[in-house]
Formats: C-alpha cells, sequence, structure tokens
C-alpha cells in the first residue's frame, strides 16, 4: 500500500522540492473527494466533495502551511508570524511546533470558534487577541513582518497559495478531469486562487481538457467581492470568513474573469441549513463557513445555471468539530435537548418505537 507522504513529497517536482530541500510536514494533504447522492439527487448534478477537515489539523490551511514553514526554515526564521480568524492560527502553531520555531498570531477578540483557540494554544503559539476584526489583525501582521525578524505565513505569501493548488491536482487525479463547476467558501479569496491556479496547470501539463467555472460564496453579511466594496464591520456565525477586505481581492476578479465564474452571497440561515444538510444526509460534518459551498451550490442549481449532469465539485474547508455549537442549536434558536432515560433496555426501547420481536 502506499504511504501518503504530504503535499511537498507527493508533488516534489512540480513544487521544486530536491533531496537538499527542507520539508516540514505533518503528513497533509490527500484528501478523500467523495459523492454526495444526496446532493446529487436535489440538483441533477453529478456532485462530489472535497473534504479538507481531513488535513492534519483539520483545515485546508495545512497544504499551503507546509510549504511556507518550509521556505521559512529553509532561509534561517526563527519565528512564523500571521493574522487569523482561527484555521491558520491553528496550523501556523502545530507546523511551527513541528519544526521547533515560534509561531506568533493575532486572533480577532472573541471571535474565533473554541476548537481553533484549542489548537493554537495546545501547539504553543504565541497567541495575540486583538481588539479588532481580521482585517485590522492582518494589517499589524504586515506592518511586524515588514520591520521585525519574523516570516509572515498569511497567504499573501505566495507559499501558502503554491501548496494549496495542490487540493485541485487531487480533484484532476481521482476524476480524470477538471469538473464542470468548482463550488468554495471565500474569505481572502486565497484558496479560490489557488485552485483556479492549479486548475489552469492541469490544462497546460494536459492532465484535463478544461478549467472548471469557478464559484466562490461569502457570507451576506461579509461580502465585499459581491458588492464590490470593503465592508468595515463585517458579521456572520461563519466566523472562519468573517472577512471585509480580502487579500487576494484582485487575483480572485482575474480568476472569475478566466473562469466564467461567480461570487455570491448567502445568509447565515441557509449557511446552517446547508451544514445540516451536509452532516445529516451525506455524512460529513464542517464548521459553518465550509458548508456555504454546499448551500452555494444549492443556489445556483435554484436560478437554474446548473445544467443536469453537470459535474461539480465542492470544497468543504474546516472541520465540524472545530466550531460544534452550531449543530447543537434547533433552527428557532433553542438548544438540542438529548433525550435522557433511566438505565433500562425497556425504556430505550419505547423512546425508539421498537416492538420486540415475536
Ligand atoms: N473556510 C475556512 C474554514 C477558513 O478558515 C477560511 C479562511 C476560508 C474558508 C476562506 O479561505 O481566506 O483563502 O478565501 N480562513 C483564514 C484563517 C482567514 O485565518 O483561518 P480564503
Amino acid at each position: 500500500a502506499h504511504v501518503w507522504r504530504g503535499v511537498l513529497r507527493e508533488y516534489a517536482d512540480r513544487l521544486g522540492v530536491t533531496d537538499d530541500s527542507t520539508v516540514v510536514t505533518l503528513g497533509e494533504g490527500g484528501t478523500p473527494l467523495l459523492p454526495a447522492p444526496a446532493l446529487s439527487r436535489r440538483t441533477g448534478a453529478d456532485v462530489w466533495v472535497k473534504y479538507e477537515g481531513m488535513n492534519p489539523t483539520g483545515s485546508f490551511k495545512d497544504r499551503g502551511m507546509t510549504v511556507a514553514l518550509s521556505r521559512a526554515v529553509e532561509h534561517g526564521a526563527k519565528a512564523v508570524i500571521c493574522a487569523s480568524t482561527g484555521n491558520t492560527s491553528a496550523s501556523a502553531a502545530a507546523y511551527a511546533a513541528h519544526a521547533g520555531i515560534t509561531a506568533a498570531v493575532l486572533v480577532p477578540e472573541g471571535k474565533i470558534a473554541m476548537g481553533k483557540l484549542s489548537q493554537a494554544v495546545a501547539h504553543q503559539g504565541r497567541l495575540i487577541q486583538i481588539r479588532g476584526n481580521f482585517d485590522d489583525c492582518l494589517e499589524i501582521a504586515r506592518e511586524l513582518a515588514d520591520n521585525y525578524p519574523v516570516h509572515l505565513v498569511n497567504s499573501v505569501n505566495p507559499d501558502r497559495i503554491e501548496g494549496q493548488k495542490t487540493a485541485a491536482y487531487e480533484v484532476v487525479e481521482v476524476l480524470g478531469d477538471a469538473p464542470d463547476f468548482h463550488f468554495i467558501p471565500v474569505g481572502n479569496a486565497g484558496n479560490y486562487t489557488a485552485y483556479s491556479r492549479g486548475y489552469r496547470e492541469e490544462v497546460e501539463r494536459g492532465a484535463s481538457t478544461r478549467l472548471p467555472r469557478m464559484f466562490g460564496f461569502q457570507a451576506a453579511g461579509s461580502a465585499p467581492l459581491v458588492s464590490g466594496a470593503v465592508v468595515r464591520h463585517p458579521e456572520t456565525i461563519a466566523s472562519a470568513i468573517r472577512i471585509g477586505n480580502p487579500a487576494s481581492w484582485q487575483f480572485a476578479l482575474e480568476e472569475r474573469e478566466a473562469t466564467d465564474g461567480y461570487f455570491g452571497a448567502i445568509d447565515d440561515e441557509r449557511i446552517l441549513a446547508a451544514q445540516k444538510l451536509l452532516s445529516g444526509e451525506v455524512g460529513i460534518f464542517v464548521e459553518p463557513a465550509s458548508a456555504i459551498s454546499v448551500a452555494g451550490l444549492l443556489d445556483r442549481a435554484e436560478a437554474g445555471v446548473i445544467p443536469a449532469g453537470s459535474r461539480v465539485v465542492l470544497t468543504v474547508t474546516g472541520h465540524g468539530l472545530k466550531d460544534p455549537q452550531w449543530a447543537l442549536r434547533n433552527a428557532d434558536g433553542s438548544e438540542v435537548q438529548p433525550t435522557v432515560v433511566d438505565a433500562a433496555t425497556t425504556e430505550v426501547a419505547s423512546v425508539l418505537e421498537l416492538a420486540p420481536v415475536a
């Protein structure tokens, strides 16, 4: 059996890795691409889900972080820094721990999910909560990297995008060609840019025949790419993509143009309904930001822009366990109350409405 060695070694030729290169890896990439019959039935398309929550720290960030940390260490960096809505900080802290260097992580105070916060702390990141939003954190991280001996590992670092392109390579490898449509959540639009570039490389090297139409989705309260203007006070329960001034804005516009793509906005209620559909009917548990891919597909299918039989890939970016509170909430906002009974078989059978077999 083949043992997956992480994206730098698996795609060594394409990422410029030689025997002399430094490789900091936790075994990222090689994530499942799973058919989603429940979504295919609903939309008439052939729907597949790229399950990025299966990466070592539970999000797609690991694909870019292995490259960013490897290059940072190669250049002698003793400390890396990032701004984050949570997943980047978890990933940076883990890879820095593995490399034996320091990760300083700047996060918006009180606005990142508990699972992600616990990861940054567990991996001994120098966690600093900023009284501000993600966009403020990124501005400070950039200024620090310009003026102090710390190496920036946000997706404005091109190494991050390089690594994240590998997810598109994997999709083409599994399906034998690129899909017709690719749906993806958008915050800074780094991952949108990375997939689009990865798919273009696949066409250029003759591994696929088409560029997918890149469909990116933002939360309605944080949708600058849809409105065309910076959002000063972005709001959404999908904290991972609560971003008002995307770092890769210009790149994303270019890729939308080149792929006949689309940017859409989805409100929080539909994000949570999509999360529930994916966990309950496909068996894949994702955090709210990731579920926006599913909500985006349902939205576009309803709008009649997805021809029957189209092959569609949805990237779901982060694991549901990162931010589990939303699954324990009913649609009306009340808390889910698990059933409690006495320790008696007949009690349980009664709740399950089971009759004894004759
Ligand atoms: N999904 C999840 C789960 C994310 O954590 C992010 C970004 C995105 C989607 C959007 O990706 O920014 O490349 O468009 N999270 C960053 C972070 C901002 O700090 O963890 P993008």
